[in-house]
């Protein structure tokens, strides 16, 4: 059997020496202005589902684990990018981050760091409900989770595994451990995703969960997105609205990626994210830690900041944090995507996190 390879950047930098223009202490700033607040952290590239958009069916070459941060490594990341970085939003993605064993004492760590970071992760689901009320007693304050459809033959279809009740099961105990708004994240299928989404968002509505529908990017492992076969945000739209009376939502958007819109008059709310259509880089606050130990300014950099190697070699905390602001400073303008030059980034979606 041939595993698809876990492509990496060749471009890794390890090296830096910092531009003299870069400020050395305040908040995380790029030369555009934007102020990265929202750190994404990937703690595994492994997953227990396929989804078609994102993996293969036989899955990847996986990170080798002694390439991965470990426990000690990753906390002492996440204290400075708290207390000397101005991060103040902390949200663990993967891969599926509940396959990382130690997550409730990551939780709990960056719990009890001041000022406190809001704690955020976003899982498919699988194993939350046995999980649910421990990662909320660590600390954790809310949850997305990835659910395209409720229809259980689709979600088979995209997933490559009959687990849907799974994931549903573990909507209801985040809500029930008060992990909310509890948000559900959905990239539709391009077949039968706009029925797909009347029904997921029929579901909410009565549970009393966000619904979130992003434009599918290309990010997936074996680099088959096609622009013409998505979905894009003014036909989803559409479906919704022949659906369900939908009005702009009146609260600002700051740097919120999603659109928003009341549905039947509010309070509930449906988001459409057009990642690829409307590109919303320019109000961009985030900053990306891989399992690896990587900085990426952006989901779609061909370059990171290897901050495991920087680590290892015994780099004490100033150096990691010059490091991390560089890569920070090196922050392109937007992603490029509908750019006729547009490379997909080697590394995939599993291994970035969402
Ligand atoms: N484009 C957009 N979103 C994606 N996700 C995974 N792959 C893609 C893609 N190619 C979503 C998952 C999950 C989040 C982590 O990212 O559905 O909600
Ligand atoms: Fe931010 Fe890059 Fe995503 Fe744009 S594509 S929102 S810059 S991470």
């Amino acid at each position: 059997m041939t595993l698809t390879t876990l492509g990496l950047p060749a471009i890794r930098r390890d090296d830096d020496e910092p531009p003299a223009e870069m400020p050395r202490s305040g908040p995380l700033v790029d030369t555009f202005g934007r102020v990265a607040t929202d750190l994404r952290v990937s703690l595994t590239d492994r997953c227990n589902l396929r989804c078609t958009y994102c993996m293969p069916a036989e899955g990847l070459d996986w990170l080798p684990g002694d390439e991965l941060l470990t426990r000690d490594e990753l906390v002492r990341l996440l204290t400075l990018a708290v207390t000397r970085l101005g991060i103040t939003s902390v949200r663990f993605t993967g891969g599926e981050p509940l396959l990382y064993r130690e997550l409730e004492d990551v939780v709990s760590a960056v719990a009890a760091l001041r000022p406190r970071p809001e704690i955020a992760l976003t899982t498919n689901g699988l194993g939350l409900a046995r999980r649910a009320q421990a990662l909320a007693d660590a600390g954790l304050n809310r949850v997305n989770v990835s659910l395209d459809t409720v229809d259980a033959e689709h979600f088979a279809a995209i997933t490559r595994r009959d687990r849907l009740t799974d994931v549903l099961d573990g909507l209801s105990a985040a809500a029930a451990a008060g992990l909310g708004p509890v948000k559900v994240n959905a990239v539709l299928d391009h077949d039968s995703g706009l029925d797909d989404a009347v029904e997921l968002l029929e579901y909410c509505l009565r549970h009393g969960y966000q619904l979130r529908i992003i434009e599918q990017m290309p990010l997936d492992a074996s680099h088959l997105w096609r622009r013409d076969a998505n979905l894009g945000a003014d036909e989803i739209f559409a479906a919704l609205a022949a659906h369900f009376d939908l009005t702009p939502d009146p609260a600002p958007r700051g740097s919120a990626p999603a659109q928003l819109w009341r549905v039947n008059g509010g309070p509930a709310t449906v988001g459409i994210i057009a990642s690829v259509s409307h590109a919303f880089c320019s109000a961009c606050d985030r900053t990306r830690l891989t399992a690896d130990g990587q900085i990426r300014n952006c989901l779609f950099s061909a370059e990171e900041s290897d901050l495991c190697v920087l680590l290892r070699r015994g780099a004490d905390d100033d150096a990691l944090e010059s490091a991390w602001r560089a890569a920070m400073w090196r922050k392109a303008a937007g992603h490029g995507i509908n750019n006729p030059d547009f490379v997909q980034p080697q590394r995939p979606m599993s291994a970035i996190g969402g």
